[in-house]
C-alpha cells in the first residue's frame, strides 16, 4: 500500500516542524519514512523557489506563480514521490496540491476548476491518502513565521507569501477549511495553537488510526 501523507495549513501553521518530529516518529518505529518539501524537493524546484523568492527584481503574476508552482511539483512527483513510493517508502510532503488551491485558487482569485485539473495533471493524478491541516489563526502564524526569521532566516522575512496582507491570509485559511470540508475522508484538521509536543501527539494519534499498520500490533500488544 502506498502512504503519502500531505501536511498543509497557512504561513508558520507549523507544518515544518511537525513534518520532522513524524518522519523521526516513523523510523524510530522502523518504518522507511521519506520527508520531503514542495516547492524546493528537487533541484529544479530548488531553482524555482528561488524565483518565486523573488527579492524584488521582477514581477511574477498570478497566472506564472501557478504554473512555477505546477513545474516545481510535476519534477517533484515524478523525480523524488513516484520513485520513494515504489520502493515502499512512506513519503511525507509538506505541502503539496491543496496549497495551489488555497493559495493560487483562494488566495489569488484564480480559477478552481483549471486549478484541480493542473494538479491531477503535474501530479500525475497522485492523490495524499491522509491530509493534515494545520489550523491556526492568521495573526499567530504570522507571528510565528515573524519570530522565526528574526530568529536568523533572513531569507524567509523575504517571502512573498508573508508579506501578502492578512486578508490574503485569511482567504488562505478559509480555503484550506472548505477543501478539507469538502472531502472529510482525506482530511484531518489539527489545532496548529497548542504546543509543538500537543501537535505532534495529534499527528501521531492521526498516523496510528491508518489502518494495517504493522508496527502497531506490537506496541498495542
Ligand atoms: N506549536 C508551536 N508552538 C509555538 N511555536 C511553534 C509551534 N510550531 C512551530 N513553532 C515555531 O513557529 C515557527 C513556524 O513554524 P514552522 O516553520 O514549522 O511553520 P510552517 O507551517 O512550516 O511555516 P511556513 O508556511 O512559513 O513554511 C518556527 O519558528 C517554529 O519553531
Ligand atoms: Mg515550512
Amino acid at each position: 500500500m502506498k502512504r503519502f501523507i500531505t501536511f498543509e495549513g497557512g504561513e508558520g501553521s507549523g507544518k515544518t516542524t511537525q513534518i520532522k518530529l513524524a518522519a523521526d516518529w516513523l523510523r524510530e518505529r522502523g518504518i522507511p519514512a521519506l520527508s520531503t518539501a514542495e516547492p524546493g524537493g528537487t533541484p529544479l524546484g530548488r531553482k524555482i523557489r528561488e524565483l518565486l523568492l523573488n527579492r524584488g527584481s521582477w514581477t511574477i503574476g498570478a497566472e506564472a506563480e501557478l504554473l512555477l508552482f505546477a513545474a516545481a511539483r510535476a519534477q517533484h512527483v515524478r523525480e523524488i514521490i513516484l520513485p520513494a513510493l515504489e520502493a515502499g517508502q512512506w513519503v511525507l510532503c509538506d505541502r503539496f496540491a491543496d496549497a495551489t488551491l488555497a493559495y493560487q485558487g483562494f488566495g489569488r482569485g484564480l480559477d478552481a476548476g483549471f486549478i484541480r485539473t493542473l494538479n491531477a495533471f503535474s501530479a500525475q493524478a497522485l492523490k495524499p491518502e491522509m491530509t493534515l491541516l494545520f489550523d491556526l489563526p492568521v495573526e499567530a502564524g504570522l507571528a510565528r513565521a515573524k519570530k522565526r526569521a528574526a530568529g536568523g532566516r533572513p531569507e524567509a522575512a523575504e517571502d512573498r507569501f508573508e508579506q501578502e496582507e492578512r486578508a490574503f491570509h485569511g482567504r488562505i485559511r478559509e480555503g484550506y477549511l472548505s477543501i478539507a470540508a469538502a472531502e472529510p475522508e482525506r482530511f484531518r484538521i489539527i489545532d496548529g495553537a497548542g504546543s509543538v509536543e500537543t501537535v505532534h501527539r495529534e499527528v501521531c494519534r492521526c498516523l496510528e488510526a491508518l489502518p494495517q499498520l504493522p508496527f502497531l500490533e506490537g506496541e498495542r500488544a
